[in-house]
């Protein structure tokens, strides 16, 4: 039985004595596992989910993105698509979602009650993005300084709406390509005077990494570390160049990766190495990087995970005999898992992503009947298989209800 105390966190984990009264009880023949954290998304971004995917970073932001982004100077069409968007999030399992938002201020504060109201944890930042080549002119804020005002603003109205453990402010300058100097050394003075949480993309591809080479002289990792933007639970999206002085850099501020392996198959030319970080000790979770990846699901994400790190492996071009691919980055569904959900608290340093005492209680109750949308087999599938067909084949049609903080948010129970 799972004790769950008045702030929503978990007492207790024991078994239930007789005659004990319960609040909540399962639904018949589903199992609890712990509600997943995605840990990089584009808020903006979800009405192209699926589409546009053919064209390399830069001109997808471009041609698709920035124009789509820039629609949200329109806060009703704003409202609009959270309203749907977040409740369609918590129905796929995403417990606690990392969003950037647009550059716009009312659709940020928009996004954040959203989650307010539909009960998600999250961390909700505004785009900055001011560099007049990185940037088109009709989407850009109008300067370093009006950039960093901007983001303290929505800063203030994030805290304001006064749910600090389930929707807190982040601070999100879009990546070094995008930003001004002045911007990126602006908003790094903001997260060393609020203390709040980084986040930016960082070595994403070829095309970002040279880029900031040629101007800042360095790596992205160690040019962002100068700017101060890289602090305690930073979450760096995609990093798939880092090289092992960056590791090192990353791992000993405490900052991480969100490790995206869906879009980083169309956007980052390369597969993060996954278990060479994980062994580096950094700190990694999953996402989705809606809309660069395809699909929203961290379920899905946890497959891709294991798919692209056996690809790393074994390598993928056929005509090379030797050398074909890096031994030993295999990870396992159990793994994956597992940085959907404890490995992105840690990330971000929040109390979930496990169902132990003194974590929130963010949980999803999966329906695991032998009839049932998994495809159950008991004659086949032990504890070990049921769990892997939970996580490969899980959908919002296995996920029968969803808690937040000890509150139910989607389905029933
Ligand atoms: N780099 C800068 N902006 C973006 C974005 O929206 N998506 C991805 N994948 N990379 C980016
Ligand atoms: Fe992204």
């Amino acid at each position: 039985m799972l004790q769950i105390g008045p702030d929503g966190r978990i007492d207790a984990v024991r078994p239930a004595t007789d005659g004990e009264t319960v609040d909540v009880h399962l639904p018949a023949s589903t199992v609890l596992v712990p509600g997943m954290i995605d840990t990089h998304l584009h808020a903006p971004q979800w009405p192209q989910l699926g589409t546009g995917l053919d064209l390399p970073l830069d001109q997808w932001l471009f041609e698709n993105t920035f124009p789509l982004e820039a629609r949200f100077s329109d806060e009703a069409y704003a409202r609009s698509v959270w309203s749907s968007m977040v409740p369609t999030l918590l129905a796929s399992g995403t417990t606690t979602a990392v969003y950037y938002g647009s550059v716009h201020e009312p659709a940020t504060i928009a996004l954040a009650e959203q989650c307010i109201e539909s009960g998600q944890r999250a961390f909700v930042g505004r785009v900055a993005m001011d560099h007049p080549e990185g940037t088109p002119d009709y989407y850009r804020d109008a300067g370093p300084a009006e950039s960093v005002e901007a983001t303290a603003r929505v800063i203030e109205a994030i805290q304001a709406l006064n749910a600090p453990t389930l929707v807190e402010p982040i601070i999100t300058p879009r990546f070094i390509p995008a930003c001004s100097d002045g911007s990126l050394h602006g908003h790094g003075e903001l997260a060393a005077a609020t203390g709040v949480r980084i986040q930016t993309h960082c070595s994403e591809g070829d095309w970002q990494h040279a880029h900031v080479q040629e101007r800042c002289g360095k790596n992205d990792a160690f040019a962002l570390a100068d700017f101060g933007l890289v602090a305690d639970h930073t979450v760096l999206a995609h990093a798939t160049h880092l090289d092992d002085a960056d590791r090192q850099l990353l791992t000993s501020r405490g900052a991480g990766v969100s490790h995206c392996p869906l879009s980083n198959s169309y956007f980052a030319n390369a597969v993060f190495p996954l278990r060479r970080n994980l062994d580096a000790g950094m700190r990694i979770g999953l996402g989705t990087d809606v809309a660069g990846g395809a699909s929203a699901s961290l379920f899905e994400a946890c497959d891709h995970a294991v798919t692209v790190s056996r690809m790393l492996e074994d390598g993928v071009d056929v005509t090379r005999s030797h050398d074909r691919g890096v031994a030993q980055s295999r990870v396992d569904i159990v793994t994956a898992f597992y940085l959907a959900t404890a490995g992105g608290a840690e990330l971000l340093g929040i109390e979930a992503g496990l169902l132990a005492p003194g974590r929130f209680f963010d949980a999803l109750a999966v329906d695991i009947s032998p009839d049932g949308p998994l495809g159950i087999a008991p004659e086949v599938d032990d504890w070990s298989r049921t769990f892997e067909k939970l996580v490969r084949r899980g959908s919002p049609a296995s996920i029968r209800a969803v808690w937040i903080n000890g509150r139910l948010v989607s389905g029933e129970a």
